[in-house]
């Protein structure tokens, strides 16, 4: 099987958590003997092709991470440039976000459903996962645990050329935190999360505490 595979982060490559999580999901779809060519957003000089790629292909998928509770602003002008084809090409997406949570999600699930029947295109799914933040701050062994989870999807994929199978839905995790979950997550972020964004920001080059207000 062959996928046209579109990164739709406005992040280049190099700082893009989607880059990362769409190299471990290749990785399991060429297990499954699946080919594909990369098109990256950020990157407008590949435009031209990645629209080419769209166009000539019938199985694309868009892996795009969530901003501001949607879509990012970069892809949603790339995608205004799409022209519409029928329902012989699939379009499926993998909807990835910082935040844990699953509901948050769905509402920009939503939207590329509706933006797969706007195209003309047959829907296949949406891989629906957050608590991506770290991957980008990770390096070698810590990052091969966080996008290892997609490396089994890129296999599924490569089988059944859509994300409608359960273990997909399943990969969501948590919809929404359970109370005590909540009450264990605020815990942690007002102390060992709290000193481990301080150590960040001292690295950074920060000399104020986290919660100076500068116009106060
Ligand atoms: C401008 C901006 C807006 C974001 N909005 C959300 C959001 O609404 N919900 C969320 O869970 N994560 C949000 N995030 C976090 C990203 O979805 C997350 O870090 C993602 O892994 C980034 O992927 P990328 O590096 O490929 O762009 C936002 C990040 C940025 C930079």
């Amino acid at each position: 099987m062959y996928a046209v595979i579109i990164n739709g982060s406005p992040r280049v490559k190099k700082y893009s958590n989607t880059d990362k999580i769409i190299e471990k999901f290749a990785a399991g779809f060429r297990e499954q003997g699946g080919s594909f060519d990369i098109y990256e957003v950020s990157d407008r000089c590949q435009w031209d092709k990645a629209r080419e790629a769209f166009c000539d292909n019938d199985n694309i998928i868009i892996a795009l991470p969530l901003y501001v509770e949607c879509v990012p602003g970069l892809l949603m002008e790339f995608l205004e440039t799409l022209p519409k084809k029928d329902s012989r090409t699939k379009l499926s997406f993998i909807l990835q976000s910082g935040f844990a949570e699953g509901a948050q999600l769905r509402c920009g699930e939503r939207y590329l459903q509706i933006l797969a029947e706007q195209l003309g295109c047959e829907y296949g799914g949406t891989l629906v996962k957050g608590d991506n933040f770290s991957i980008r701050f990770s390096e070698g062994k810590e990052r091969d645990k966080l996008t290892a989870p997609y490396r089994k999807m890129g296999q599924i994929f490569g089988q059944d050329g859509n994300f409608f199978a359960s273990a997909c839905r399943k990969f969501t995790s948590f919809e929404v935190f359970p109370l005590p979950l909540k009450i264990l997550l605020i815990f942690i972020f007002k102390t060992v999360q709290r000193r481990s964004f301080e150590k960040i920001a001292r690295q950074w080059g920060c000399s104020k505490p986290l919660d100076y207000q500068a116009y106060k």
